[in-house]
């Protein structure tokens, strides 16, 4: 089917307590796992490309493999732009066909993030483009110990009342929140904050986005998901098993130069990871 926007596939999930799986892709065999496991969970999803992910493959393509991809499906699928700094970078992906924006101002003074985050919001708007935007800074895995990376993370935290005040103020529609993830952890060492999302949840009634996921054990991913949680989003452990099996591959048939014999066991790790975490977010069987 043609691709939809994530309004109404969030709000479905916060009305039925489940979560929508945002899964980053920047290539082809990663695109088609994360379709293929869609239609074959009977699962919604979001496949969403980061700026960098556009930079890599090339805004048209990434449009374009999406579209083909979701079109041969009989799932909603959903093109989002993952973490967009940038108005115009907004613009861009609205008009190649991205179907859901980030603007992501986290790293900007509260005003100027409200400002910026509206302006994105009423052009998306005027078109029926939904748009998630970031409150608190949600960091990344450095190189810290995990214990220390979390502890930093805390003081970037969201604050309910403020998130409360960028709701309202900017009109957006789902809202990511620094609430003890970071993005890119290999080890499921995360602690959520249960009690910030469930008063961030009772302030704000928008969908809330987690961010930086593959730090999340299953435990907390349920916590997550019962404290308001709607949308997840996972790139590290994707990329893991992809990488893993590449190296497995070759490790197993050094001469091998068929690229489809190295990406295609790749692929299939990929689907394994996507599939497991749908299954955990409870969005197997509802498309
Ligand atoms: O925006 C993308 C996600 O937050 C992915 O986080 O790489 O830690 O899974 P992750
Ligand atoms: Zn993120």
């Amino acid at each position: 089917m043609p691709l939809v926007t994530t309004k109404e596939m969030l709000k479905k999930a916060q009305a039925e307590g489940y979560a929508v799986g945002g899964f980053n892709a920047n290539n082809l065999e990663i695109v088609q796992a994360i379709i293929e496991v869609a239609e074959e969970e009977r699962a919604p999803v979001i496949l969403q490309a980061s700026q960098g992910a556009i930079k890599y493959a090339g805004l048209e393509y990434i449009v374009a493999m999406v579209r083909v991809a979701a079109e041969k499906t009989t799932v909603p699928v959903a093109l989002h732009l993952d973490h967009g700094t940038d108005y115009l970078q907004n613009i861009k992906c609205m008009r190649a066909g991205f179907t859901s924006l980030m603007f992501d101002g986290s790293k900007l003074p509260f005003d100027e993030n409200v400002a910026l985050t509206k302006k994105v919001c009423e052009m998306a708007h005027a078109v029926g483009i939904p748009v998630e935007a970031e409150i608190g800074q949600i960091g990344k895995a450095g190189g810290d110990e995990p214990g220390v990376a979390i502890e930093k993370a805390r003081e970037f935290y969201a604050k309910p009342e403020e998130a409360k005040r960028f709701v309202e103020l900017t009109g957006l529609d789902s809202l990511a929140t620094a609430i003890g993830t970071i993005h890119g952890c290999r080890t499921p060492f995360a602690k959520l904050d249960i009690p910030r999302i469930k008063k961030i949840r009772e302030l704000t009634k928008v969908p809330l986005v987690l961010h930086g996921a593959s730090g999340c054990n299953d435990e907390e991913i349920k916590k997550g998901i019962a404290a308001g949680m709607s949308k997840i989003n996972i790139d590290t452990r994707i990329r893991m098993a992809f990488v893993k099996k590449t190296r497995e591959v070759l490790k197993e048939l050094p001469d091998e130069i068929d690229p489809r014999k190295i990406l295609g066991p790749a692929k299939e790790a990929a689907k394994e990871v996507i599939r497991d975490r749908m299954r955990h977010f409870g969005c197997s069987g509802k498309a």
